[in-house]
């Protein structure tokens, strides 16, 4: 199992948005085995495939058998209403346990969820995770099990510095997980001044990978997001849909697989 975390210190950028879409297309239309987890307590990932109020990743990094509580990794799956995607959905209670978490002693603090994955390594072709947008200790629990990171970004201000915050985070992570690997997304493109800037930063002079393909600002990504619909499929056929399935054709090439 490959894990993938969508994740960048900024908010409403495409993250969601991002890791439902790529889960989809993996499982739904490519017939992956495919685990969702929402990392985010908001659990907007959650309600896109239909699980509310549940509050899967709490239990798996609180409440494991392997720290005394009554969960196996398996407890915490659901099944959602889509082939080959099953869900580790999270709520407001996760907030919670980022603060408890910090009370852990030692590595277990951030070991929790990457020795919980070990449990269904075989069952999953990849696993797709959905981040918040504070690097608390839910966050870094992911970041230790993640193969690849992907960073979307839109113009709006303080992208630049938003994604010097997230390769110094990710140096911090790297103690614990030397081969995690970052790439940006180019999201909600447009054919603006300021747009062309940042896209000239990332590919010329950040240093930082990204993909080429890049995701246009579309109407029909909105309307999938107040349906609580994965966006391919309210739009199996728009451009967006199209360019998230290049940005999985190289999430798959770049993985090895
Ligand atoms: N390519 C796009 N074109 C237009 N709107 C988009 C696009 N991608 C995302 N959006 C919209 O931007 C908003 C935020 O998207 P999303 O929830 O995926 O971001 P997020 O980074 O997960 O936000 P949060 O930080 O709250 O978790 C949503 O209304 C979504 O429909
Ligand atoms: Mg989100």
């Amino acid at each position: 199992m490959k894990t993938v975390a969508v994740m960048t210190p900024k908010g409403g950028v495409g993250k969601t948005t991002t890791a439902n879409t790529i889960a989809y297309i993996l499982g739904q239309e490519m017939g992956a085995k495919v685990l969702l987890v929402d990392a985010d307590p908001q659990g907007d990932a959650s309600k896109t495939f239909g699980i509310n109020e549940e509050s899967g990743l709490t239990n798996l990094l609180e409440n494991h058998v392997m720290n005394g509580g009554r969960y196996s990794t398996r407890d915490v799956i659901f099944k959602t209403a889509y082939s080959n995607i099953d869900i580790i959905p999270a709520d407001g209670y996760l907030t919670l346990t980022a603060t408890n978490l910090e009370k852990v002693s030692g590595k277990d603090q951030v070991f929790r969820f990457k020795t919980a994955l070990e449990e269904v390594q075989m069952d999953y072709d990849y696993c797709v995770c959905d981040c918040g947008r504070l690097l608390d200790r839910v966050i870094i629990n992911i970041l230790v099990a993640a193969d690849l990171v992907i960073a979307p970004i839109k113009t709006g201000g303080f992208e630049v510095g938003a994604l010097e915050n997230l390769n110094m985070q990710l140096s911090d992570i790297r103690v614990y997980n030397r081969g995690i690997k970052v790439k940006i997304l180019l999201n909600m493109a447009r054919n603006t001044l300021a747009f062309r800037g940042m896209e000239a930063w990332v590919e010329q002079r950040s240093g930082l990978a990204y993909f080429s393909a890049k995701i246009k600002q579309s109407t029909v990504v909105e309307q999938a997001t107040l349906k609580k619909m994965p966006l391919p499929e309210h739009a199996a056929k728009a451009d967006v849909t199209s360019s998230y399935r290049k940005v999985v054709e190289e999430i798959i090439r770049g993985m090895g697989e």
